[in-house]
């Protein structure tokens, strides 16, 4: 590991082209209030259409104000010219590697999962087939292609129905509940999978875990990772859909979650194999569905760039666990300069 320099200059890359623009910006937010003193942030904003903002607009529009892109979709040198970057861009273009490959492109180092990592965070077909291949325990789910769907839907349905009922039904590819939809008969399902394949080619289909409680630990490190305290998340929707993530007040955090001590220990155990199972690195969020009636535990997924404003669930997570916002904010950028 080389030791980072005192107050490493580190390039903070937010907003970015998926759903998830304003909860990256609120992010980047809380990490320049809260740990400028120990970081000297360079924050550049990427707009929804994937431009990025030059400096001083980046600012601009980190301070509220309304600044539009000029320029080249990707400013090399503002890549090049710092210690390491971190890319706090949730969802396709930022969490999903392909914004890590051009870091590795230009050896730069930067915060978090690698480009393999990313990627397989990010599909949650593959995402599964790797925690299911290292014996994770997951719920019931079959992968559909828009291509199959279309040419022989009758053998999708046949293959889906073992599923059993109700049923969720999502893109592979994107986060933040959009395009997820549950469905509680064919033809909901087949409507579902109609709207999931608006989004993406390939959809994946879960069978609904009953009973649920949604529990979810942090876990930071590379090699030997650690796992913090766990923590619930609890709402009134049916599921936790875009509006219950995003809007104040619909959702509700508890951290620690009160589950008995052997659970955590479960989950903390999980979240820490599924971390290494999908390659993580630095930092990840994993979410699990546990049933108390029949004290069942499954993954449910791996978030390689989780919401890290001070009241998102990760920074909680590891304040709860003894590490506050901002050592854990020195210590995810220390950990861009461990050997890789
Ligand atoms: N198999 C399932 N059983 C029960 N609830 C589910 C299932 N899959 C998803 N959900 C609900 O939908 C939400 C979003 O699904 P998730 O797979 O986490 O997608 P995203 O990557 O968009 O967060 C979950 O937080 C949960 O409330
Ligand atoms: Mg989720």
């Amino acid at each position: 590991m080389t030791a980072p320099p005192d107050r490493p200059r580190v390039l903070l890359l937010c907003g970015g082209r998926s759903a998830e623009h304003e909860v990256s910006i609120a992010s980047a937010r809380s990490l320049l209030a809260e740990t400028s003193e120990r970081v000297a942030w360079e924050p550049r904003v990427i707009d929804r259409d994937g431009r990025w903002l030059d400096a001083a607009a980046s600012l601009r529009r980190l301070a509220g104000d309304d600044a539009t892109a000029t320029g080249a979709p990707v400013d090399l040198e503002a890549l090049t010219d710092v210690d390491a970057v971190f890319p706090l861009i949730h969802g396709p273009f930022g969490e999903d590697g392909r914004l890590q490959g051009l870091f590795e492109v230009l050896d730069v180092r930067y915060v978090g999962s690698g480009v393999l990592g990313s990627a397989v965070g990010m599909d949650k077909l593959v995402m599964k087939a790797v925690l299911g291949a290292a014996g994770l325990p997951q719920v019931a789910h079959e992968g559909v292609t828009r291509d199959a769907w279309r040419r022989a839907p009758d053998a999708v349905r046949a293959r889906l129905d073992d599923l059993g009922w109700p049923v969720y039904v999502k893109p592979a590819n994107l986060g933040s509940s959009i395009g997820i939809a549950r469905a509680g008969d064919p033809t909901e399902r087949d409507a579902a999978l109609d709207a999931a394949f608006g989004f993406d080619r390939r959809a994946i289909v879960e069978r609904a875990f009953p009973d649920k409680r949604e529990l979810e630990v942090a876990v930071l490190g590379v090699d030997d990772p650690e796992a913090s305290v766990v923590g619930e998340i609890s709402f009134g929707s049916a599921f936790y859909d875009y509006a219950t993530k995003y809007e104040v007040g619909r959702a509700r955090l508890d951290v620690p979650a009160d589950v008995p001590e052997r659970v955590a220990d479960a989950c903390r155990a999980l979240a820490r194999r599924a971390f290494l199972a999908v390659d993580a690195a630095g930092l990840a969020r994993v979410d699990l569905f546990w049933s108390p009636s029949r004290d069942e535990l499954v993954v449910n997924e791996i978030n390689t760039m989780p919401g890290f404003t001070a009241t998102s669930m990760y920074p909680r997570l590891w304040a709860a666990s003894g590490l506050a916002y901002p050592e854990l904010a020195a210590r995810l950028v220390a950990l861009a300069f461990a050997e890789r």
